[in-house]
């Protein structure tokens, strides 16, 4: 095969119809072994015809007819495979050297936890699945000798300025802090109280990043933040008193580490996915990501300021989650997926998002977790409890 393996969990997707454009610049250094959706057949076809893809992967097994039709349409020759278990089996296969984790929930979790088990490279957009299995990933990484590349532009960021050495412990290698940048989403400055009656496409319409629903969703109300502060702890080994936030509304500086000597290295650059996604993809070398160059002339000026938790509360409650351990991080997520489904639905106010993760984190039991079964296991009973938050107590 010329050039390396990849497979993208998620093409489909914003991060995933990123990739595949910086890819197209680069035809002779990936081959595209398999690009994977849930239910969007028709731009999956679209994509493995362009990228001539191996393997045509459909998540809903009830959409693989339509998309052998849509494949047939386009004289493409991609094999389809369907269903859940297909998404592990892309991962697993030998022409698969590298893997794009970019399905977006915990519905990610399973295959892209298998692509470390197969020993894959893996570029890590997904991010809920390191919040909620950071240990399992931890270990797994480990024992198959893995590397795990981050893309979020803030980890990606942390990645690029620390020490190669980080693994043996932050405080070994000088670091005091790791200080991850918040836009602050479309409702920066905004009181609490002026937030109710919020419109999913106003929570939608993020003001330097374009995402997902549910990742914009959830930049609106920090709870992006709060999630990527566990996924900080899992990534870089990291405590939760060596983890700070700051808000910058430019989102030009993608995050920063405070070292010992005062010193404080930052990663810069325009706000657009590609640069993180290229170098994810080329590491340790670097490819052109078909960005603008950063003119830090022609920019506005930068601006920093300490995080608004009485507005925006679900940041707040990332640290206790990290302070309990254990299943609580699966329960925050699982909560946030239903209530910012439920809101995207309009059943449910914006400011009812954090009622129904603290209320689903009041009530479920957490424990230790062992496994990916355990993991699974919380997760569902976490989606049942906040399913019953929303219809017995909000309302709906
Ligand atoms: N967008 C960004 O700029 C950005 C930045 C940093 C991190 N991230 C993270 O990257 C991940 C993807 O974000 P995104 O904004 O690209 O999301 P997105 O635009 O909503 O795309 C999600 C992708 O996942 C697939 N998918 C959705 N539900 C699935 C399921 N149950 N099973 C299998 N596949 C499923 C979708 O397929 P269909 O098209 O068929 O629905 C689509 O390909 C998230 O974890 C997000 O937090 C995103």
């Amino acid at each position: 095969m010329a050039g390396q393996g990849i497979t993208i969990l998620g093409a489909t997707g914003s991060v995933g119809e990123s990739t595949l454009n910086v890819l197209a610049a680069h035809p002779h250094r990936y081959q595209v072994v398999a690009l994977t959706a849930n239910r969007n057949f028709s731009r999956l076809a679209e994509q493995c015809s362009q990228h001539q893809a191996r393997y045509a992967v459909i998540s809903d097994a009830t959409q693989a007819t339509d998309l052998q039709t849509a494949l047939n349409q386009l004289g493409c020759k991609s094999e389809v495979l369907a269903g859940r278990e297909a998404l592990s089996e892309v991962v697993s296969m030998d022409e698969t050297d590298v893997v794009m984790a970019a399905i977006v929930g915990a519905a990610g979790l399973e295959p892209t936890l298998h692509a470390v088990q197969a020993g894959k490279r893996l570029l890590l957009a997904n991010k809920e699945s390191m919040v909620i299995a950071g240990e399992l990933f931890r270990k797994a990484a480990t024992e198959h000798g893995t590397t795990i590349i981050p893309v979020d532009s803030e980890h990606n960021a942390l990645f690029q300025v620390l020490p190669k050495d980080f693994e043996s412990g932050l405080e070994n290698v000088g670091v005091e802090r790791l200080i991850l940048t918040a836009s602050g989403g479309p409702f920066l400055h905004k009181a609490r109280h002026t937030l109710a009656d919020i419109t999913p496409d106003e929570a939608c319409n993020h003001p330097n990043w374009d995402m997902g629903r549910k990742i914009s969703v959830d930049s609106a109300t920090l709870m992006n933040k709060g999630l990527e502060v566990i996924e900080a702890r899992w990534l870089f080994n990291a405590r939760p008193d060596q983890i700070e936030v700051i808000i910058h509304p430019q989102s030009i500086v993608h995050s920063m580490v405070a070292y010992r000597d005062g010193s404080v290295l930052a990663q810069m650059g325009l706000p657009d996915m590609r640069t993180p996604i290229a170098y994810a993809l080329a590491w340790p070398q670097r490819i052109n990501a078909g960005v603008e160059a950063l003119d830090l002339t022609k920019q506005p000026k930068l601006e920093f300021y300490p995080p608004d938790l009485e507005s925006f509360p679900c940041l707040g409650f990332a640290f206790e989650v990290l302070k309990a351990g254990g299943s609580a991080a699966v329960v925050f997520n699982a909560a946030n997926e239903i209530a910012v489904d439920a809101f995207l639905k309009e059943r449910i106010g914006f400011l009812q998002i954090p009622s129904v993760v603290s209320a689903a984190l009041d009530r479920c039991e957490t424990g230790k977790i062992e496994n990916l079964d355990e993991v699974l296991e919380f997760d569902r009973l976490a989606r049942d409890a906040s399913n019953r938050i929303i219809h017995s107590h909000i309302g709906s």
